[in-house]
């Protein structure tokens, strides 16, 4: 094992710091092409991309947070509509099919019986056009899929994923923009900024791995907590949900995770000095949005950790606690701010002493109902 974890404490934390290497490798063909190109799904994904009129993706677990930040991207980016749904709900309900939708399933083992029963459910009610994003390319997952693309995570160990989740994240990313481009809302230059992004992303991804001496502190003020709030918004609603899963999963913190603008809904009622509150607060179109919820949160004397960009505009207070990522990176900031929350579970459940690589009643693979 000591040989395999190469100087690193834990499988988990190995794997949050090959991401930059994971990310590279899962895009190394699409960026060879020099053109956002639909063959990286397969030889006939451009007849197959350009027919659809929708898109439902289905996963379990974190790989379904990843299908929830897909779907706002598809949406913006390529203008289809798209639903993101768990696997055990999708394959038990009477859904309306649509022969003319795209159904994706993603998965990191590609071996989830929810998964794999969902993708056969879906093709049984007269779905054809399937694609699966997976991390195992000879899995049963992908060889029932039409289309597919293999992330590149290489083998995940830990049974918190965190290299599987961004590198799904990178493909979904990929699958908007192409999906915009067939649809002709992409102009060239749009297509060369995009593809510019997308290459400095493990040099980025480099970057915030940086703050974990920072991340550290927090998870030490924390790690004794019963509670956490994650608060996002958009794009990173998604993320404060896989924050929290990360928290629970490994420190056995109790972690829920809210779109901000849901607070004054419910969670706030539970604010106070013992509830820490990790808001991710980007530079985009939601900031304001976010900043007026945050205020809700300390004016009850809840206690803030925030993730956000150099240039959010926000300083550290008493009660806030700041951690500034690089410049806010767009579309690809969701992946971006979901290492820091990584490294925060980790380093919560490190204070904790749980076992960080095998959590208790949790597996890798889930491959019985
Ligand atoms: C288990 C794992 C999770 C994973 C989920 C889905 O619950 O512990 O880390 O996200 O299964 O797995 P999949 O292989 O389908 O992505």
């Amino acid at each position: 094992d000591r040989a395999e974890l190469g100087g690193y404490r834990h499988y988990m934390q190995k794997e949050i710091f090959e991401q930059p290497r994971a990310l590279a490798e899962t895009l190394e063909e699409a960026l060879s092409h020099g053109d956002l190109n639909p063959t990286i799904f397969g030889d006939h994904a451009s007849n197959v991309l350009s027919a659809i009129d929708s898109v439902t993706i289905i996963a379990c677990g974190t790989s379904y947070h990843a299908a929830m930040v897909a779907r706002y991207w598809i949406e913006s980016v390529a203008g289809i509509p798209c639903n993101a749904e768990v696997a055990s709900e999708y394959r038990y309900r009477d859904s309306v099919p649509n022969p003319n939708a795209l159904i994706v399933t993603i998965s990191q083992s590609g071996e989830t019986a929810d998964t794999l029963a969902a993708l056969k459910h879906a093709k049984s009610l007269g779905h054809v056009h399937s694609l699966s994003i997976c991390n195992a390319p000879e899995s049963a997952l992908v060889r029932e899929s039409g289309l597919r693309f293999l992330t590149r995570a290489g083998p995940e160990i830990g049974v918190a994923s965190t290299k599987a989740f961004t590198t799904q994240l990178t493909a979904l990313l990929l699958l908007a923009l192409v999906l915009g481009k067939l649809r002709g809302r992409i102009s060239a230059a749009q297509e060369t900024a995009h593809l510019d992004a997308l290459r400095h992303l493990p040099a980025m991804v480099n970057q915030v791995l940086l703050l974990e001496p920072q991340i550290e502190l927090w998870a030490e003020r924390m790690a004794f907590k019963q509670h956490a709030l994650f608060l996002g918004r958009g794009l990173h609603y998604p993320i404060a949900m896989e924050g929290a899963l990360k928290l629970k999963e490994i420190s056995y913190i109790h972690a829920e995770a809210y779109p901000a603008g849901e607070l004054k809904h419910g969670p706030l009622a539970l604010v106070d000095s013992d509830m820490p509150v990790v808001a991710i607060a980007p530079n985009d179109a939601l900031l304001e949005k976010l900043k007026s919820n945050l205020q809700e949160v300390r004016a009850r004397g809840g206690e803030l950790y925030v993730l956000a960009d150099q240039d959010s505009q926000m300083q550290a207070q008493e009660d806030v606690h700041l951690i500034k990522l690089p410049e806010h990176a767009g579309l690809l900031s969701p992946i971006l701010h979901t290492v820091p929350l990584q490294l925060l579970a980790y380093h919560a459940a490190l204070q904790k002493g749980t076992d960080v690589d095998k959590p208790r009643n949790l597996a890798k693979s889930v491959t019985v109902e």
